[in-house]
């Protein structure tokens, strides 16, 4: 298979229209087949349940092509899950994640051409979604949807890859407390809109959101959780119940434990403890882990030693280990590899 001439190592975060995506419609109670489609354009009415309340939404995963040339994708069990979970928040019906599973494989398969070559430094990112198509105008459920999964290939989420980035604190919230911050609602991404943008019009990267009800623990960002490590290196990441729960995350306090033997710590995070830290990253799919060399907080500044000219040394090897079992050279755990 030909690969499509593109310059992989200097993709962004940005969408490129691939040739194929899967689209599967809820209706009746029941949702449909399904079928891989060449058309990237949806048409709904103009009363869809998504344009008027927002009832939508989406995942997001990422395939790669290993050293030894098959491409690969990390945890999709664990998106289709969080999928459902979102789903059921929303009081939108469930894509079962068996066929969630499927869907993505398919087109993946399909969009092989896209898949960035290893060592290129970019993969093929993997957005499932879905959203709520027939009219609503009361405030309620729809009761028709649509599923679709699109990929695009994309390069490092921060410009400047691996080099540390600055975020300030931030003071609008993201989560209300028994709200949608634990899931990938689409309306907890347009909220976020107009604070990053504040953010970047202040030269900052993004934002560290805090706890809503007390404005004292560390959250996370727009969109990637934190990691800290401490002095005696241990790795530290807030609980809360008001984040997403990042299945980059879960794998790097695994990996820390039981491939680099640390310890691991998920528990509060006040902001007060932050400046006591050695290191700090972003995780997720779209962040890997970028490491965050200055906190911001109302021009005060809080520098990590690790500083801002490379990732710190726990952090690396953190990274070393994830992204060498997501492309193949490390030995993975059971399961977390799915084999496209
Ligand atoms: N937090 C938010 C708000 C996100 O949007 C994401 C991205 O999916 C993450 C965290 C990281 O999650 P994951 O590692 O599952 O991609
Ligand atoms: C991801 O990491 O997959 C996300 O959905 C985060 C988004 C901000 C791109």
């Amino acid at each position: 298979m030909e690969k499509k001439a593109i310059d992989w190592s200097n993709l962004g975060f940005s969408y490129m229209e691939t040739e194929k995506r899967f689209v599967s419609n809820y209706k009746d109670g029941k949702w449909d087949a399904g079928l891989l489609t060449d058309n990237a354009n949806v048409v709904i009415n103009e009363c869809a349940g998504v344009l008027q309340y927002a009832q939508t939404c989406f995942e997001g995963l990422k395939a790669y092509t290993t050293e030894d040339g098959h491409i690969v994708m990390f945890r999709p069990d664990l998106n289709a899950k969080r999928m459902a979970d979102s789903a059921k928040r929303l009081m939108m019906p469930a894509f079962p994640e068996e066929r969630f599973l499927e869907a993505v494989h398919k087109v993946v398969e399909a969009n092989k051409a896209f898949v960035p070559p290893y060592g290129s430094g970019a993969t093929l990112y993997i957005r499932p979604y879905m959203f709520g198509s027939n009219p609503v105008i009361g405030v309620k459920p729809a009761d028709e949807y649509q599923f679709r999964v699109f990929t695009t290939p994309v390069g490092p989420y921060f410009k400047g890859g691996a080099k540390p980035i600055t975020i300030r604190v931030c003071d609008y919230d993201r989560a209300a407390p028994h709200g949608t911050g634990h899931v990938k609602a689409g309306l907890n991404y347009a909220m976020s809109l107009y604070a990053i943008m504040e953010a970047h019009s202040q030269g900052y990267d993004e934002n560290m959101y805090l706890d809503a009800a007390t404005r004292t623990k560390v959250e996370e960002t727009g969109g990637a959780n934190f990691i800290f490590i401490t002095k005696d290196q241990k790795l530290v990441t807030p609980k809360s119940s008001t984040i997403l729960p990042s299945i980059t995350r879960r794998s790097l306090m695994y990996v820390a434990e039981h491939y680099l033997g640390m310890e691991v710590e998920e528990r509060e995070v006040y902001f007060d403890e932050v400046k006591e830290f050695a290191e700090c990253g972003l995780c997720g799919t779209a962040a890997v882990i970028s490491p965050v060399g200055k906190v911001v907080d109302h021009g005060k500044e809080i520098c990590f030693p690790s500083g801002m000219d490379e990732m710190g040394p726990v952090t690396k090897k953190l990274y070393d280990t994830l992204t060498g079992i997501q492309m193949g050279h490390i030995e993975a755990p059971e399961g977390w590899i799915h084999r496209v």
